[in-house]
């Protein structure tokens, strides 16, 4: 069976119902101010639908994770003006997801009105997928809408619990969309290319896995290199690396090796004795002892850009240095303008690939920027969102 869809939602009439929204608006906060609203723009096509169908909203989601007690600085509150004002609409604001209080502002609630609940994550049964916590949830709702695509691949109780507990459920847009997109590296138009970075092995150790013997080229960043370069028995001077992880990036390389596949590793490096800004820097082939790499050098940026010229698909997630700083960003920018140029459908997922393409002002030129980097991550090595599984059920 399929995920049921918005529309088939809508179709059976939603005006007058109390239709509970699992949203992902968990944008960042600097100083109670949202530093980036993305997500909150993400989630409007599905509001706005179901506001113009007549539904009364009731909008969740976490921020943050503020483990089971309600911290002030992970609250939802400096949300709702934002969310109000690209709505065009009222959002008001219930301090609590569950209890009377949020019975009965959901109860008031008129047609086309909007209801922003407090960060689920206030209740330790939110995470812990709490049987109670998730029937208290459905008790302010007759429907329930999935749109946090963000936020599908964790087993929680607004995402999976409480689809046993309300009678309609259905996809938001969002969440249709990034399904439909990710898809598309899932079942690509080759060659394949993949850019992975990121600081540990360990954290992408699933998808390089399912990733090495998928894509036709895969590439690698970041801190991470340095643990496949060690495999390589390549010096690493004092670069971050896990030497717990070397087998597991060996047996990685010899997998892409036995399909047939290619996995590229850097072969030059921007190193520094520190991080931080205006640290001397060098490019060299092999690492000194006591310098560290911080960036792929120019002549490796070149090879993956080549590359991801010639891909019909591209698929990238995470850094390829230590970008924040501008003297370590050249790589990881590099990577985003051949993104950019690409020919090749486009798809980029995680904070830190996000922000790069941001920098470099090409977000309109990518085919799709993904909201979600670890759901997106666990989608495209095939493995089942349990959000999306819970709709499909
Ligand atoms: C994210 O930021 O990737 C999503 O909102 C999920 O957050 P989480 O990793 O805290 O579950």
């Amino acid at each position: 069976m399929g995920v049921p869809t918005l529309d088939s939602l809508i179709a059976k009439g939603v005006r007058g119902k109390r239709v509970f929204v699992r949203a992902d608006l968990n944008v960042p906060l600097k100083d109670g101010r949202i530093t980036d609203d993305t997500r909150i723009r993400a989630s409007l096509p599905t509001l706005q639908r179901l506001r113009k169908a007549g539904a009364r909203l009731i909008v969740a989601s976490h921020l943050g994770r503020p483990k089971g007690e309600a911290k002030p600085e992970f609250s939802l509150r400096p949300v709702a003006p934002r969310l109000a004002e690209l709505l065009g609409c009222g959002v008001s604001f219930c301090d609590d997801c569950i209890g009377a209080d949020a019975r009965r502002k959901a109860d008031e609630l008129g047609d086309g009105d909007v209801l922003l609940l407090e960060n689920l994550r206030f209740h330790e049964g939110e995470t812990k997928n709490d049987p109670d916590f998730a029937r208290a949830l459905a008790q302010l709702a007759d429907a329930f809408v999935l749109d946090a695509f963000g936020t599908a691949h964790r087993a929680h109780a607004s995402t999976v619990g409480i689809t046993e507990h309300v009678a309609d459920v259905a996809a938001g847009e969002l969440l249709e969309s990034e399904l439909a997109h990710l898809r598309v590296v899932r079942e690509p138009e080759r060659p394949l290319m993949v850019v992975l970075g990121g600081a540990k092995v360990s954290d992408k150790l699933a998808v390089l896995e399912a990733l090495a013997p998928h894509a036709d080229v895969l590439a690698i960043g970041g801190a991470m290199s340095y643990t496949f370069m060690a495999a390589r028995g390549e010096g690493v001077g004092s670069s971050l690396m896990e030497p717990e992880r070397i087998a597991d990036a060996k047996r990685i390389l010899d997998a892409a090796e036995a399909s047939g596949r290619t996995l590229l590793i850097p072969t030059d490096h921007v190193v520094a004795q520190k991080i931080e800004d205006g640290a001397e820097t060098r490019v060299v082939r092999a690492i000194p002892d006591g310098w560290m790499g911080v960036d792929i050098g120019p002549e490796t940026a070149a090879r993956y850009a080549e590359a991801i010229a010639l891909a019909r698909t591209f698929f990238w997630n995470g850094p390829m240095g230590v970008f924040e700083i501008d003297a370590f960003s050249k790589g990881t920018a590099a990577v985003a303008s051949a993104a950019a140029d690409a020919s090749a459908t486009t798809v980029v997922g995680g904070g830190d690939s996000l922000a790069a393409i941001n920098q470099q002002g090409v977000g309109d030129r990518i085919t799709h920027l993904s909201t979600g980097g670890g759901a997106s991550l666990e989608y495209v090595q095939g493995l089942v969102l349990p959000g999306v599984a819970a709709l499909e059920r």
